[in-house]
């Protein structure tokens, strides 16, 4: 098997970094990654905070490839890839301080970005955060022309799928006892949305 490879991810992780620098705390200790793909994220990323641990997740047919990666760059803080399909799986039973996953809104069909966000809420504590990089629409509006055609070509593939709302995905995030704290402006249109958990209340 090769290694599987995206470009998005070689041009994008760098914006990416310099965000997370702002998010990630000195005392976070564990980020959960939900859709890794091919795990470059995590190879690029992790080395970076070295006092945090690293947990890559997506659908089991993602695991081989990312393993490729992660034993050829050999990380001390990256765990081995679990399986998390968000519409059955829960997290690893350990508690987080930062979710980050990026473009997998708009692949994942809403219901299982409903269950992720619910899930969410309900195993992370105060002050968590969630990370969310990606395209977004606002106010009805894509905020160029290259994501409206982005959005017609993924709902080509899949009906379900399609660049989100950011009201719909703050309203939700919202219910789900998450506050926005920030929606930076990233390169190639795509947005990055952090989130804070407030007061848990079971
Ligand atoms: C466009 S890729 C993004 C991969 C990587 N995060 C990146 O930025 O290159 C979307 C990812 O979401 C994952 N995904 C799709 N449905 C999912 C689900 N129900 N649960 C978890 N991951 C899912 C896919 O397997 C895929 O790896």
């Amino acid at each position: 098997m090769e290694k599987p490879f995206s470009p998005a991810c070689e041009r994008n992780s760098d914006p990416i970094l310099e965000v997370l620098e702002e998010v990630i705390l000195p005392s976070d200790r564990r980020l959960l990654e939900i859709g890794s793909g091919t795990g470059q994220h995590a190879v690029y990323l992790a080395p970076h905070f070295p006092a945090l641990e690293w947990y890559p997740t997506d659908l089991s047919d993602k695991l081989a490839g990312m393993k490729l990666w992660f034993q050829e760059a050999k990380i001390q803080n990256i765990q081995m890839p679990t399986r998390l399909d968000v519409a059955r799986d829960d997290f690893p039973k350990l508690k987080f301080d930062i979710v980050f996953t990026a473009n997998t809104f708009h692949i994942m069909h809403w219901k299982d970005c409903k269950s992720l966000m619910k899930l969410m809420g309900k195993r992370l504590r105060e002050n968590s955060r969630v990370v969310i990089y990606g395209p977004f629409k606002y106010n009805e509006e894509f905020t160029s022309e290259s994501n409206a055609e982005f959005d017609k070509n993924l709902k080509a593939r899949d009906p379900l799928s399609g660049v989100r709302a950011f009201e719909d995905v703050n309203n939700n995030m919202a219910k789900n006892g998450f506050e926005i704290v920030a929606d930076y402006e990233m390169p190639a249109n795509n947005r990055m949305l952090v989130f804070n958990r407030l007061k848990f209340s079971p």
